[in-house]
């Protein structure tokens, strides 16, 4: 359980996306949950932040890009004055753009792509370790911090955007790094790897691959199905689930893990 417990969430906004459901599932547990995305995603933050209360769920909802140091920094300032304290941190925010091959990418789509999936990663993580460090030892945590990466950030997957596979690689690698060094000072890093999440991000995806390859959106998907041992992309639900699970008190002794959460889905290569 993570009764309590304050817990910020990027990327929370849309309706249908991963970042909402993990928001549901660790209030669910027990936790007071603060949903973030950016300026164009205002209306579903407050939606999703009203339907979580009309649940009866200690909810509150800030627009913070996770690009914008000084955005994060405020945004933490407000929430830890507002609700007391910062215990856990899930980094979901992310785009998958630009093309998935290296003569065709645009140098503005690479570079956003690392500012957003893996700078902004590194802001919200830098900004919330003194809150984190401040919180009284709970069995020797003070704090956890999950970071959704990506299948493609322990192996890289065809038709994926070659950006957003680097990213993925450097969130792991981050989250890595600063497992071993907060691990003696009660903070945990690990990161979640999901495979194919039905979420907009799957149907864009599927857009893409359907233009570039002359079949249907439909076909496109039955053919990532194919490769998926379950033989399904996962509900984002079912990604929430595993990010309950690393932030909470059951993995005290997990730190530095990068799980796939991905249904049988090969790492590629
Ligand atoms: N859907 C999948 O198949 C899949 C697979 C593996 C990993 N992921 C990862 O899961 C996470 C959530 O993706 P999703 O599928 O729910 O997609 P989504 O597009 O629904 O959610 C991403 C959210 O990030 C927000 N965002 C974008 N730029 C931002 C910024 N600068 N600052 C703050 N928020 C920003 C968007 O507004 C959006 O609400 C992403 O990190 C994605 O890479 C998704």
């Amino acid at each position: 359980m993570l009764t309590d417990k304050v817990a910020i969430i990027t990327g929370a906004g849309h309706p249908m996306g991963i970042g909402r459901a993990i928001a549901a599932r660790l209030a669910g547990e027990g936790a007071l949950v603060v949903l973030t995305d950016i300026e164009a995603a205002r209306d579903g933050l407050l939606e999703g932040c009203q339907t979580l209360q009309a649940d009866g769920v200690r909810a509150r909802h800030f627009v913070m890009d996770v690009t914008v140091p000084d955005q994060v920094s405020s945004v933490l300032k407000s929430v830890a004055k507002q609700l007391g304290r910062i215990d856990i941190l899930v980094n979901n925010a992310g785009i998958g753009g630009g093309s998935s091959q290296l003569m065709e990418i645009q140098r503005e789509d690479f570079q956003r792509t690392l500012d957003v999936n893996l700078m902004g990663t590194f802001n919200c993580c830098q900004k919330v370790i003194p809150y984190l460090l401040s919180n009284p030892a709970d069995n020797n945590q003070r704090g956890s911090v999950v970071n959704i990466a990506s299948l493609c950030g322990l192996g890289a997957i065809a038709d994926i955007p070659i950006a957003y596979t680097a990213s993925k690689f450097a969130v792991v690698g981050l989250t890595k790094a600063m497992a071993l060094e907060y691990a003696d000072k009660g903070i945990r890093f690990n990161a979640v790897c999901p495979g194919a999440v039905n979420t907009s991000m799957r149907e864009q995806l599927f857009t893409r691959i359907a233009e570039e390859q002359g079949i249907s959106p439909q076909q496109a998907q039955a053919l990532e199905d194919e490769t998926i041992a379950l033989g399904r992309g996962a509900e984002p639900a079912e990604i929430a689930a595993s990010v309950a699970y690393l932030a909470g008190p059951s993995a005290s002794y997990v730190t530095g893990l990068a799980m796939p959460v991905a249904g049988g889905m090969a790492a590629g290569l």
